[in-house]
């Protein structure tokens, strides 16, 4: 087992990367520091981390840098030691890539570049670091009604999100290969829980209840995902970082497939209950949409390499997930609405008008 005395989080104000960092400071086997590197795009906020800024002030750091700023980051990850990446900055949302594709080629594959360059340099100078790259399931394309994405399942991304997360990972591959830089992948299938941005489906809807809005489903409401709860997320890519071989790649999923319909119709009746509504009462708020340019019809993962090699599995199970998730959106409303509020706002009104 590796141990890490100092690990840079890129993207730890955002929902998964926020997620990780609470659970290294749970982790018994941890006992470094974190250096938190995010440039606070409309999905990162600081806020997400208060409780440890102050508790933990001699472990954690937050550096307001952007991964493209080369030398900062240089200096940042000279300076601090560090000697574990763990990289999740990165434009997230397919629905933003179809609107914008060109902040998702900045951002997820030259920033990506511009880590694995600062890596690479110090390698060089015999500094070893070990870089854990975060990605999805979606770099590999879209399923019919059988079968499941393998490790060994060729790219095949489709969407402007998915092909600008494939083409990092094909970088970091290719600074395994080429450079012999000590890299590992996690490929995670969607992920909900806590401190997810109002766009993703779950906390889109969760908060749409709330405030009595329209449900939009794209197309026929019968494509499916794979849920994994976020801590679940967070355990693999720690087992991977600590344990994981060197070079490799690990799929990592829920093994739990709904069309996004069932699911919401769920979510419906779960939130009627914990609101005290007739169990029907937020379902009328449904609304088929057109449906989402290119959207993938299945994902779904084979997660056998994590389960053998590593001993991870799912500790969650949906509908537990489920129900702390809605409860953490109904406890958290003035966090909806700060998150909401900035520049996500203008972009859903511009793009979406006033839905
Ligand atoms: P998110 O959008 O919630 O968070 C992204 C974070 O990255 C934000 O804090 C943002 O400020 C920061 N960031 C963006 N651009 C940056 C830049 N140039 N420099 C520094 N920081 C920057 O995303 P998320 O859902 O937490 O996803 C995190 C990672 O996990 C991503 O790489 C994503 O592809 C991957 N992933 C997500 C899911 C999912 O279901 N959400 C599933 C599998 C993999
Ligand atoms: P999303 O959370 O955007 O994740 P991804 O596209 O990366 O899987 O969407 C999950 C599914 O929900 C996807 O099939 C698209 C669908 N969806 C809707 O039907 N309506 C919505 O408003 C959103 C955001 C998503």
């Amino acid at each position: 087992m590796n141990n890490f005395s100092n690990i840079l989080v890129t993207g730890g104000c955002g929902f998964i990367g926020a997620n990780f960092i609470k659970y290294l400071f749970k982790e018994e086997n941890f006992q470094g520091r974190v250096i938190n590197l995010d440039c606070l795009t409309y999905s990162g906020n600081p806020e997400n981390l208060s409780e440890i800024t102050l508790q933990y002030p001699n472990r954690y750091i937050f550096e307001k840098l952007d991964i493209n700023d080369f030398e900062n980051v240089y200096k940042t990850v000279e300076s601090n030691n560090v000697d574990l990446i763990v990289h999740f900055a990165a434009e997230s949302h397919v629905d933003r890539s179809i609107h914008g594709p060109g902040q998702f080629v900045q951002t997820n594959i030259v920033g990506t570049f511009s880590l694995l360059e600062v890596v690479r340099k110090l390698d060089s100078m015999g500094r070893k670091i070990r870089f854990h790259h975060v990605s999805t399931d979606e770099v590999f394309g879209s399923l019919g009604s059988s079968g499941k994405f393998l490790e060994t399942t060729p790219y095949d991304p489709r969407s402007p999100y998915s092909a600008s997360k494939a083409s990092s990972e094909m970088l970091a591959r290719a600074y395994a290969h080429t450079y012999g830089i000590d890299i590992t992948i996690s490929n995670c299938s969607n992920n909900y829980g806590p401190y997810q941005f109002p766009e993703k489906l779950i906390p889109l809807m969760i908060c749409n209840m709330i405030e009595g809005k329209n449900l939009p489903v794209y197309g026929d409401g019968k494509n499916i995902r794979d849920w994994l709860y976020v801590d679940d997320h967070c355990a693999a890519v720690w087992m991977i970082a600590t344990k994981g071989r060197s070079g490799n790649t690990y799929n990592v999923g829920g093994e739990n497939e709904w069309t996004n319909i069932d699911l919401l119709n769920s979510l419906c009746e779960l939130t009627a209950e914990l609101t005290n509504k007739p169990k029907n009462h937020f379902k009328n708020l449904i609304k088929y949409v057109p449906d989402r340019p290119g959207h993938d019809r299945r994902y779904a993962i084979d997660c056998e390499k994590i389960k053998i090699e590593l001993g991870w599995k799912q500790s969650v199970d949906f509908e537990q997930g489920l129900k702390k998730t809605v409860e953490w959106y109904l406890a958290n409303k003035n966090w909806i609405e700060h998150v909401k509020s900035g520049e996500y706002k203008h972009w859903m009104e511009k793009n979406y008008g006033a839905r």
